[in-house]
């Protein structure tokens, strides 16, 4: 029987890129995060950042591997589901590539089956899954990368990841409620995280 669910974790703050204070019951938004009784000079700061893997990631059963490589690195899933994403959802998701001549192939190739849609958290988590996730176009992602050793094709490229602080803060709040994303303490986080975190 494993441990009981530690519900004692203290309670987090949330402080956006505006530096406002949020609670996180309220709001899933922003993509970083700051324990309020962290002292500051330690550590980074720990950020949330939105991970999917694609329709083609859950057709070649890969979904395990891919989370596992990220809770293997010490990063911390606080919110995880599949879904069977509509064209609505997509087209905002990937608003962004709306004038890319591979738009409507993009939100297709999206829409075409059930993907895994989870929430990380870490310090540097951004740019820590955008690394692991490797280059968009598979041929130059670094070997040991998902992407590298796991696709060849762009449009089959497995993952996607937040960009930055500002877009992980949209894509949480996009695809995930802010009741989905769960707040709990790991055993592991002592050996995992700096003092504080
Ligand atoms: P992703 O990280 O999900 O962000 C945008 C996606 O567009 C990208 O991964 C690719 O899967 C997809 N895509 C399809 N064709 C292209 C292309 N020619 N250039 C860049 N991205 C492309």
């Amino acid at each position: 029987m494993g441990a009981p669910r530690d519900r004692s974790s203290p309670r987090t703050a949330i402080r956006a890129a505006t530096g406002k204070t949020q609670d996180t019951t309220r709001d899933a938004g922003p993509a970083v995060v700051a324990h309020s009784e962290r002292p500051t000079h330690l550590m980074a700061e720990l950020q949330r950042t939105l991970l999917l893997v694609k329709p083609d990631g859950v057709q070649r059963q890969l979904v395990g591997r891919v989370l596992t490589r990220f809770e293997e690195r010490g990063l911390k899933l606080v919110g995880l589901k599949l879904v069977w994403v509509d064209k609505t959802l997509a087209e905002q998701h990937y608003a962004v590539h709306r004038d890319k001549p591979f738009f409507r192939g993009l939100v297709d190739f999206i829409t075409s089956g059930p993907l895994v849609a989870a929430v990380l958290e870490g310090p540097n988590a951004i740019e820590i899954v955008r690394a692991m996730n490797g280059a968009t176009r598979p041929h130059e992602a670094a070997p040991g990368s998902i992407r590298g050793d796991f696709a060849v094709e762009t449009a089959q490229n497995l993952v996607h990841a937040s960009d930055s602080p500002e877009t992980a803060e949209a894509e949480v709040a996009l695809w995930f409620r802010p009741g989905e994303l769960l707040e709990y303490g790991r055993d592991i986080d002592r050996w995992v995280l700096a003092p504080g975190e």
